[in-house]
């Protein structure tokens, strides 16, 4: 009934390259076409402040962004697909968060730790050249995520922890304010093999190895002519193995003419020869979606108007969303009816809530209490969070009738009674 939300963003720091093509903007785009999803992509020029000190660059970066996600096959009308910083209900939720976010949640983050780890390790004061926005990351990505109560997340395993922290941020505040956010969950594109660079490691532009997604066509082969083989000579057999050439094809070709090339390694196919077949392959897919985004990258206003309807979309749900979650935290015209308010409080603070949480056991349980703190329902351990979570939305969206199905992994403590008043408080919030 209710469509699954999944959410995205690209930070706009830099130009897009095969790596990013291949390992997000390729299945977001595919999975955006599926009927029974509901889809946010969005640019995040917020987040590329932290990083990026030179305005013309986030400026040139956001428009190529845009143009690859829309070159490549992004259905504006299909998707809501915008620029974070066109939604000022984002840094203002981002506030509410912060208040409810511990500073030590913070101070574990992979990204601030790692800076601090640097900077100790070479002998300097631990927060030398940390600002506070790249402390402040994970809050930021946790508004993006909870504004529009995404359900899924696809990211790239670096960032499963700032999903996690997600989720925390959005528990402390349900806590305290009443049952607002939605818990996402990461989605990890695990089939997805990282593509290598030019030199062999991994695709980054930290290694400066990368081949621009719409490099024009003779860069392209340029590029790839350059990538690193061994020194076997044509007619000598070579490996697939570790060849990042083969790699490359590999996330471009079908498995039929993956097939064949490994046969020509084994027969010994001159590397020249084979950079020729990559470059052909690789070519293929890009120059269609190239001469797409040569036009869009030829019209600026264009992509703008695209944003500016994608903004429109997103703070039709963002605004009144804001407006309800500013009027929970008591941010609150001073005239507005104290009745009807201290009624709405009177039933959110009625309400029952699911806490989830890990044991020593290593295992991931959630309880449901009742407004008081009751215990209602107990579940057994889970080997993810994800089963935990499904298991808290079925019975969100089915009441009783899961409990009897879930039988094996619950632990009933309140009476058949209460229990579905409980459950049909779920029920009824969560269209
Ligand atoms: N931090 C993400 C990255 O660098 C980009 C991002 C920002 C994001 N906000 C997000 C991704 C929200 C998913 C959801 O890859």
């Amino acid at each position: 009934m209710s469509h699954q939300r999944v959410l995205t963003g690209i930070t706009t720091s830099g130009t897009p390259h095969l790596g990013n093509y291949v390992g997000a903007v390729r299945p977001t785009v595919r999975a955006s076409r599926l009927a029974s999803v509901e889809s946010f992509y969005f640019l995040a020029d917020y987040h590329a402040l932290i990083k990026v000190g030179d305005p013309a660059r986030v400026q040139r970066s956001t428009l190529e962004i845009a143009a690859t996600w829309l070159a490549c096959g992004l259905d504006p009308e299909k998707v809501t697909f915008y620029r974070q910083s066109d939604i000022p209900e984002i840094p203002e939720l981002t506030w509410l968060l912060t208040c409810v976010t511990g500073k030590g949640l913070l101070n574990r983050a992979h990204a601030y730790k790692a800076s601090v780890d640097k900077n100790t390790a070479g002998g300097d004061e631990p927060d030398n050249g940390v600002t506070a926005g790249l402390f402040m990351y994970p809050v930021l990505m946790a508004a993006d995520i909870l504004m529009f109560n995404a359900h899924q997340v696809p990211v790239g395993r670096d960032q499963i922890q700032h999903i996690e922290m997600a989720r925390d941020i959005a528990s402390s505040f349900n806590h305290l304010y009443g049952e607002h956010f939605t818990l996402p969950e990461a989605v990890i594109e695990d089939h997805v093999a990282t593509l290598p660079g030019l030199d062999g490691r991994k695709m980054s532009k930290s290694y400066d190895n990368t081949i621009p997604l719409f490099a024009p066509r003779e860069q392209l082969r340029k590029l790839i002519m350059g990538i690193v083989t061994d020194s076997r000579a044509p007619g000598e057999p070579k490996d697939t193995q570790g060849s990042a050439l083969f790699q490359l094809y590999q996330a471009f070709a079908s498995a039929e003419e993956t097939a064949v090339l490994a046969r020509s390694y084994a027969d010994g196919i001159a590397w020249g020869d084979a950079k020729q077949l990559l470059f052909e392959r690789l070519d293929a897919e890009i120059a269609p979606m190239r001469a797409v985004y040569d036009e869009l990258i030829q019209d600026p206003a264009q992509i703008e108007r695209t944003l500016q309807a994608g903004a429109k979309k997103a703070r039709a749900l963002a605004t009144p969303f804001t407006a309800r979650l500013r009027h929970a935290v008591g941010l609150r015209p001073l005239d507005s009816q104290p009745t009807p308010v201290k009624a709405s409080k009177a039933t959110r603070a009625a309400a029952p809530s699911f806490k989830q949480y890990r044991e020593k056991d290593g295992l991931f349980y959630f309880k449901l209490l009742d407004a008081q703190g009751h215990l209602l329902l107990q579940s057994t351990g889970f080997a993810s969070p994800r089963e935990a979570a499904g298991t808290v939305a079925r019975l969100q969206q089915q009441g009783t009738d899961a409990i009897a199905k879930l039988q094996s992994q619950l632990i009933v403590s309140a009476d058949p009674q209460v229990l579905a008043q409980a459950l049909g408080c779920f029920a009824a919030s969560t269209d």
